[in-house]
């Protein structure tokens, strides 16, 4: 027997290689051929209990998936002869276990089902996988932060020093970003998780199947209920690579950050030589090439997330093959923004910074200005705007000290601000940055009691999030556990 076993009753044989090849999805159904071994594993098992398949069908077409399962697929079922792996698996379990019991596997169900069901398996592995990568870049950061609630450093606005702030502030910034990034994936995992198998074309079957049945032996905790919506449904995998490209534009700006503070003329942090390249030129180089292609990486993700979206625009229900050019889009956005968390955990954990760096810049610029504005309102009776305007003028001149202030209040107000009772000693005691910092007590602000409850928040959401994704490994591993245990018992059945 050659060629496809689907195409050979309705169609002829000969077709150009060409649009064989442009048919073919082999290329990406690799990475969803273990699923399928899964999905024929809990159909056959239903066929079995719902008495569709003699038993002896069940045992000898359950021997060559278990023998799948735990050996691999044969590369022979990757040929291109076959339009896609689920006919490629059908074939070899035909030849193994012969027509009378392979040729029955496919009773009840179709490819647009089959496929369908596939995907939401492969992705919630990838889905919790990048998850746990998540949880790891994240604990990295809380883990800095724990380090350095006393780091004095820079903040920025419009990438201007503006005013000081803490390397833990700013790594809770980033903690509290891919927090969400967390949530928009979990968010996406729950529709992810509803199984399609039972739908057949589109109108289900008329075999009396059990689609409950299947869909918990897969460990789905619901169906893809309308058939017809269960097969070309596609917005699970469109709303996974929106949240993955959300999550790379946040990996972005970190790299960004990263790639900045590792230049010289910044000097807040030394990269690890892993996460570095240098150049065929210049001897001297050490360039932060792992967070420049993660900064490039963010166009790819995007790109397959509007490449996805096209593809099913505008398609009519339910099947159509358009939909198999969503798959390696998907594939992409999942792989590489996995990739990308994975990485960066790795590159910010050895990733060492420069204190006195950060310390001797934290102040520049004026950064402090806001802090004395604060205090002409506080404690000499001013309203904000004039003090602003007044502390405005003083450092248009170039200076901030008594005399400077005092010549910008007359300007301004008329008065001097030594009047007042202003002392050279009291402003200098603003523009410290680390009184600065010290007075930002309000939640989620810089002040170290501030980082302390922010962390205690923190630590104790992650602690949450890494119980979720323990207990949906979990609850997964169990079904696959009973499944292959009722596969097992069949194939014992025969001997
Ligand atoms: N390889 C196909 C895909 O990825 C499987 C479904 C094929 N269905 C069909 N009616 N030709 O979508």
């Amino acid at each position: 027997m050659s060629g496809d076993l689907v195409r050979r009753g309705r169609l002829s044989a000969a077709r150009p290689e060409l649009v064989t090849e442009y048919l073919s999805s082999m290329d990406t159904d690799r990475w969803i051929a273990m699923a399928d071994i899964r999905v024929d594993i809990a159909h056959l098992l239903m066929l079995d209990r719902q008495g569709i398949v003699s038993r002896d069908t069940s045992s000898a077409v359950m021997k060559q998936l278990i023998g799948m399962y735990e050996n691999g697929i044969p590369e022979s079922a990757f040929d291109e002869q076959y339009e896609d792996i689920h006919a490629g698996i059908e074939a070899h379990i035909i030849a193994e276990a012969g027509m009378q019991h392979g040729g029955r596997l496919h009773m009840g169900r179709s490819r647009n089902d089959e496929v369908a069901t596939c995907i939401r398996i492969r992705l919630r592995e990838d889905i919790l996988g990048q998850l746990e990568a998540l949880l790891k870049l994240r604990r990295t950061l809380l883990e800095i932060a724990g380090a350095n609630s006393g780091t004095i450093m820079p903040g920025f606005t419009h990438l201007q020093h503006a005013q000081p702030t803490t390397l833990a502030h700013y790594m809770l910034s980033y903690e509290h970003a891919f927090g969400r990034d967390f949530e928009r994936l979990v968010d996406a995992y729950v529709r992810v998780n509803r199984c399609p198998l039972g739908s057949a074309a589109f109108a289900s079957t008329g075999y009396p199947i059990d689609r409950a049945y299947t869909a918990g032996l897969l460990g789905f905790p619901d169906l893809s209920l309308n058939t017809m919506d269960a097969v070309s449904a596609r917005d699970f995998a469109l709303e996974t690579a929106a949240a993955c490209t959300i999550l790379m534009s946040t990996m972005s700006r970190l790299c960004e950050e990263l790639i900045l503070w590792s230049s010289a003329f910044v000097e807040f942090v030394t990269l690890d030589d892993a996460y570095c390249s240098t150049s065929s030129i210049m001897p001297q180089k050490k360039n932060p090439d792992t967070a420049e292609i993660m900064r490039g990486k963010t166009g790819a993700v995007a790109g397959a997330f509007v490449a996805a979206l096209t593809t099913v625009k505008g398609l009519p229900m339910s099947y159509n093959r358009d939909l198999q050019d969503l798959t390696p889009s998907l594939r992409t956005a999942i792989m590489e923004a996995g990739r990308a968390v994975e990485i960066a955990a790795g590159m910010l954990a050895t990733a060492t910074f420069h204190p006195d760096r950060m310390r001797a810049e934290a102040g520049r610029g004026f950064s402090t200005a806001t802090d004395l504005a604060d205090l002409l309102v506080r404690s000499y009776g001013l309203a904000f705007r004039e003090s602003h305007n007044i502390v405005g003028r003083a450092v248009k001149k170039g200076s901030v000290d008594l005399a400077s202030l005092d010549e910008a209040a007359v300007e301004i107000t008329g008065t001097t601000l030594s009047a007042r009772g202003l002392t050279q000693e009291a402003i200098e005691e603003a523009l410290d940055p680390g009184y600065s910092v010290s007075v930002r007590r309000a939640a989620g602000g810089p002040a170290p009691e501030a980082v302390a409850a922010q962390l205690e928040v923190r630590r104790e959401a992650m602690g949450e999030d890494e119980a979720w994704v323990l207990d949906e490994r979990l609850r997964l591993a169990e079904a696959e556990t009973a499944m292959l245990e009722k596969g097992r018992e069949l194939i014992a059945y025969h001997i």
